[in-house]
């Protein structure tokens, strides 16, 4: 169950579960123009809104931009506040901190935006160091582009010295957003969640059902097409089955909730924010219906021992 928690930013006040934009525009990966178009897309941005879900993560990177663009179209039909966290990828060819700068008001532009809520660097990439990327983002935060800042993929040292950079200025190092899932419980080990929660900083979970394997949908015999293959393969999908087993199991004491559910809800109640991934509204009304309840003690340690048990034969 999730620790002692020190308060979290105003700016995730109220919020159980946020959608993740990857798959709006990519094609590559996800299959955006395929089997599912903008018109999905719009579709689920209304369904957000009209469900109260108000917080969206994107990324320059997703879909070459797309994400941003289709997001930032969709706030402007609906006319509507929202809560938008974008990133800013430290390419290699990037070595000044100017680089963060023009990049935060490209993705404004594509967004429509004048400021970000969450301006978040994507990768701790080399060869700029963490407090040079710091110090732009405090740049960018006094010419008033983004309202918070947060990191991703960032461990603990590397996000002590963002935290520390940024405590000098005044600001608050918001978020940390990382891949957590039942078959990835690395920040529970290397006590990353822990130290999130022990300085008020938002562990935002990415991938929360493990790119979709955790709905249960992909099995040996009909594993996940495209790039998703090379990590979730015929045996991975083999020995996850006792996992997907038990969220089915579970389904029937709680109301009959699916396992994409189970498995979403049990990343809140180790006290994460999920971000799940959302083509159509089918999926968003599964999504959603992830919160606003809670697993019991005794299911969330009885998933954890699964957990446990299937990952310990990858
Ligand atoms: N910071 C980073 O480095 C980083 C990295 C990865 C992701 N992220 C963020 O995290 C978000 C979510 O991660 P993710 O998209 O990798 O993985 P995810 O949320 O674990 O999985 C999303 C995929 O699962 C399937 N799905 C979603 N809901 C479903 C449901 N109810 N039933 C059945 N299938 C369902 C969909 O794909 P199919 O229908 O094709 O199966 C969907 O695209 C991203 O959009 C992005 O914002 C950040």
């Amino acid at each position: 169950m999730s620790e002692e928690s020190a308060a979290t930013h105003p700016v995730f006040e109220q919020v159980n579960l946020a959608v993740g934009t990857w798959a709006w525009g990519d094609r590559l990966f996800w299959g955006y123009g395929k089997e599912y178009q903008e018109e999905d897309l719009r579709q689920v941005f209304r369904h957000c809104l009209a469900s109260g879900i108000r917080f969206f993560d994107t990324a320059e990177v997703y879909g070459q931009g797309r994400s941003e663009s289709l997001l930032g179209k969709f706030i402007q039909e609906s006319g509507e506040r929202v809560t938008v966290a974008t990133k800013f990828m430290p390419y290699p060819w990037r070595l000044r901190k100017t680089a963060l700068l023009k990049a935060l008001r490209a993705s404004l532009k594509r967004l429509g935006l004048q400021a970000v809520d969450l301006y978040q660097i994507h990768w701790p990439y080399p060869p700029v160091t963490v407090e040079t990327w710091m110090d732009a983002m405090i740049e960018a935060h006094q010419e008033g582009l983004l309202r918070s800042v947060g990191v991703s993929n960032y461990d603990r040292q590397q996000m002590e010295r963002a935290q520390n950079t940024l405590t000098r200025k005044g600001i608050q190092l918001v978020s940390n957003q990382v891949e957590y899932h039942l078959l990835n419980r690395r920040i529970e080990r290397n006590g990353l969640l822990k130290q999130c929660q022990g300085q008020g900083i938002t562990l935002i979970a990415y991938s929360p059902l493990a790119q979709g394997i955790l709905s249960g949908k992909y099995t040996p015999e009909n594993p996940p097409s495209g790039p998703r293959r090379g990590r979730y393969g015929r045996r991975m999908l083999a020995v996850i089955q006792p996992l997907i087993r038990l969220l089915n199991k579970m389904s029937a004491d709680y109301d009959g909730k699916s396992p994409a559910q189970i498995a979403i809800n049990w990343t809140i109640c180790k006290g994460t924010l999920p971000i799940p991934g959302i083509k159509t509204v089918e999926q968003f009304e599964q999504d959603f219906g992830a919160q606003g309840w809670r697993l019991k003690e005794e299911d969330v340690a009885l998933l954890d021992e699964m957990s446990d048990q299937v990952t310990g034969k990858l």
